[in-house]
């Protein structure tokens, strides 16, 4: 048991999930996110703790140590939504660890596999994290995209999203979409294929590149390190009409999509984003690409 947080909240979280649910229920019927009815520990189960909030809202805490991290996923899988999760990052001294937030599909051949990540780069106190992005189609990343976030994550939670529908991948921080990646196939530009996405979220060591290049390693007499999740949300949405789930076969999102309007995305606020957190945009390095050429979605328009 973690000895970290008030005891008598702490659940592990397999033994103690029906006895907790009745809890909840009884306490605060309405307000109650059980975010264990929809995610399940994937690794490091030993190292992950649930713990319901005056708020009856529950969060889940992954840790990590010297021994290994931490991941979860989300029990189900959807093809075409927009996953929501809030998030509050390792506190203080976070340098060389990595927190994330993907989506990914089950287990497919290597040459197969879809992924679109965001990472986000501890440093040291007082040193800002970087958030790094990625999109992964058919086994090929090399999509990097970086950021710096305009308040501190460790402080308190804040709402990360993912968007992804027949006509785009979008990256939303509280509401305000940061990166957009586009459908373009009929361009030649590849996008990720038809397959159910999960959500997955894990703590774990990359000191050997996370921190200023890798310089600044994790500092092991800070550990356990901690991040939360909480509030994790899907709205799944159908390229087609079908009964239930909004259609996503547009650009009018369901009226809860914050960052969309009737115009769909919000554009100027992208733009703004772009133009005053980005850190790094692969389309824009030349020299890394000017053997081959910037790749096609960097160019397509
Ligand atoms: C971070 O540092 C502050 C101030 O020293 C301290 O109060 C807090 O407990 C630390 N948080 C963690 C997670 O270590
Ligand atoms: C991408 O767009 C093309 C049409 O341009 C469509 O045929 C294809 O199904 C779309 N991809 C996905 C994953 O929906
Ligand atoms: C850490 O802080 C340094 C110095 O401010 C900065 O250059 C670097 O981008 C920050 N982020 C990471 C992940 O190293
Ligand atoms: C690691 O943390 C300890 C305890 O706060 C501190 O005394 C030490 O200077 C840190 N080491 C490095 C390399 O920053």
């Amino acid at each position: 048991m973690a000895a970290w947080l008030p005891s008598s909240r702490v659940h592990p979280m397999v033994p103690a999930a029906a006895a907790l649910l009745l809890t909840a229920m009884a306490a605060a019927p309405a307000a109650v996110a059980l975010l264990h009815d929809d995610v399940e520990p994937m690794w490091g189960a030993d190292h992950i703790s649930f713990h319901t909030g005056p708020d009856g809202v529950e969060t889940l805490a992954l840790r990590l140590d010297k021994d290994h991290g931490s991941g979860f996923r989300s029990r189900r899988a959807y093809r075409f939504a927009r996953y929501d999760i809030d998030l509050k990052l390792v506190a203080n001294d976070s340098a060389g660890t990595v927190t994330t937030v993907y989506l990914t599909p089950d287990l497919v051949p290597p040459e197969d596999h879809d992924e679109i990540d965001l990472e986000f780069l501890g440093n040291v106190s007082g040193e800002p994290y970087t958030l790094h992005t990625n999109i992964f189609v058919n086994g090929v990343g090399n999509r990097e995209q970086q950021f710096r976030l305009w308040f501190d994550p460790s402080e308190d939670f804040h709402t990360y999203s993912v968007d992804w529908n027949p006509k785009r991948i979008t990256m939303f921080i509280d509401g305000t979409p940061i990166r957009v990646y586009k459908n373009e196939s009929s361009s030649g530009v590849p996008f990720p294929t038809l397959r159910h996405l999960r959500l997955d979220g894990s703590l774990w060591n990359a000191d050997d590149w996370a921190t200023q290049g890798g310089r600044v390693k994790t500092n092991w007499t800070q550990a356990p390190f901690h991040a939360y999740y909480r509030n994790f949300r899907v709205t799944p949405c159908a390229p087609a009409s079908s009964p239930g789930v909004a259609s996503c076969g547009d650009d009018e999102r369901p009226p809860a999509s914050a960052g969309f309007g009737k115009q769909g995305l919000d554009a100027a606020a992208l733009r703004r984003v772009r133009a005053e957190h980005l850190l790094y945009d692969y389309c824009e390095d030349q020299n890394r690409f000017k053997d081959e050429g910037l790749p096609k979605e960097c160019t397509a328009n």
